[in-house]
């Protein structure tokens, strides 16, 4: 039997897709991290029009098209009000390959990585997958993370430390304070700070804070991508903003492992940041109105949770055997502890699906709580 490396045998499979696996086909999923909308026609169209005319045929440049990457400056310039060169963006496959690649060009072996806990998956496998040490940290009672606990954390063997504002799995967004704590801290301890801002556009109190805007070192990183933002999962386009230096090795895994980011992707990202962006407003709109209703209705089953200003991700806290009743009863909700061991004893939802929908989850949810307590 072939000696597997051990970096990858620290890591295992999501234990999402096993909830997945665990429900009836006919099932209602609230265990999706997805919006439940089309891809704007207009991005749609651009990939068309780039297929057809043979503008996707080739390799792009490395770190994409000059014409995507310019869209993305003008997104920081518009969206955070920070000039970027084009020159310091690559265009990756999605967010996760964006944090792959800070990652790989960052972190050493043995070197830890702090990142929220409960938190996205990714954090944990990818650091170990670079060879460094997971750190997660808990988070506040209203689940965002405290930049308190984050420097508490920081050891002479810190890479960096991963920030979610709006958050997944928890649906929280880091107030303003806290964010300019956060570029404090990168530019005081020295260390990197990678600011994952895939839920960026859905907030729904208040406003999206960037690291980027607040520090004075290089030492901020970020993670983006269209796939929450313009609906589009399937086509894997994100990118990383970072100083020149830190773009330059992190080319250099980049190049190796996926040479550009798919042609037609990166054409049909260019034009969805650079076209009109109604449709985001939209989508935000839609969110803000379903995480009213689940919180009332996740309040009038008898649960507790702070409510989410961002995202389309609800956390509760749950009684013990309650995720399980609800599969059992049809609605899959992800458990906690998927996300972290301090996860244990809440569960995710996830209100990216239409209303109607949602209020037959909560009436099942509802039998389920009374099932079990
Ligand atoms: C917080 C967070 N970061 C990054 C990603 C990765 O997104 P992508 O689909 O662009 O790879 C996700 C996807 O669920 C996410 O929730």
């Amino acid at each position: 039997m072939t000696d597997f490396s051990q970096r990858v045998e620290s890591v295992s499979i999501s234990g999402i897709r096993e909830v997945f696996e665990a429900a009836g086909a006919d099932a209602i999923n609230l265990g999706l991290g997805q919006p439940d909308f089309p891809t704007p026609e207009h991005a749609r169209q651009a990939a068309v029009d780039a297929i057809r005319s043979g503008k996707a045929d080739a390799y792009t440049g490395n770190k994409g098209t000059e014409g995507l990457r310019q869209a993305i400056a003008a997104k920081h310039e518009r969206d955070q009000g920070v000039a970027v060169d084009p020159g310091d963006v690559i265009a990756t496959a999605g967010g996760s390959e964006a944090l792959h690649l800070v990652m790989e060009a960052h972190v050493d072996p043995g070197e830890e990585v702090i990142f929220p806990d409960p938190g996205f998956v990714s954090y944990d496998a990818l650091t170990r997958i670079a060879g460094g040490e997971p750190k997660p940290v808990p988070l506040r009672d209203d689940l965002t993370l405290d930049p308190a606990v984050v420097e508490e954390a920081i050891t002479d063997d810190t890479a960096a430390f991963v920030v979610n504002s709006p958050g997944n799995p928890t649906g929280a967004v880091s107030d303003e304070e806290d964010v300019r704590a956060f570029a404090r801290i990168a530019d005081e301890h020295d260390v990197l700070c990678v600011s994952d801002e895939v839920y960026e556009h859905f907030v729904f109190d208040g406003d999206h804070h960037s690291p980027m805007q607040y520090a004075e070192s290089d030492n901020v990183v970020v993670v983006n991508a269209c796939s929450k933002t313009y609906s589009m999962t399937g086509w894997r386009l994100g990118w990383v903003t970072a100083s020149n230096p830190r773009i330059e090795r992190m080319l250099r895994v980049h190049q190796y492992v996926q040479a550009c980011a798919s042609a037609p992707a990166q054409f049909a990202a260019e034009a969805a940041l650079s076209g009109p962006q109604d449709v985001v407003g939209e989508m935000t709109d839609a969110f803000e109105r379903r995480r009213d209703l689940i919180v009332e209705g996740l309040t009038d089953i008898g649960l507790d949770l702070p409510t989410p200003e961002g995202a389309f991700y609800a956390m509760p806290r749950v009684p013990e055997g309650f995720v399980d009743e609800c599969i059992e009863r049809g609605v899959v909700i992800v458990p906690g502890e998927a996300f972290g061991d301090h996860g244990a004893g809440y569960a995710r939802l996830s209100y990216a699906t239409d209303e109607d929908t949602l209020r037959e989850a909560l009436d099942i949810m509802a039998d389920a709580y009374d099932a079990v307590v």
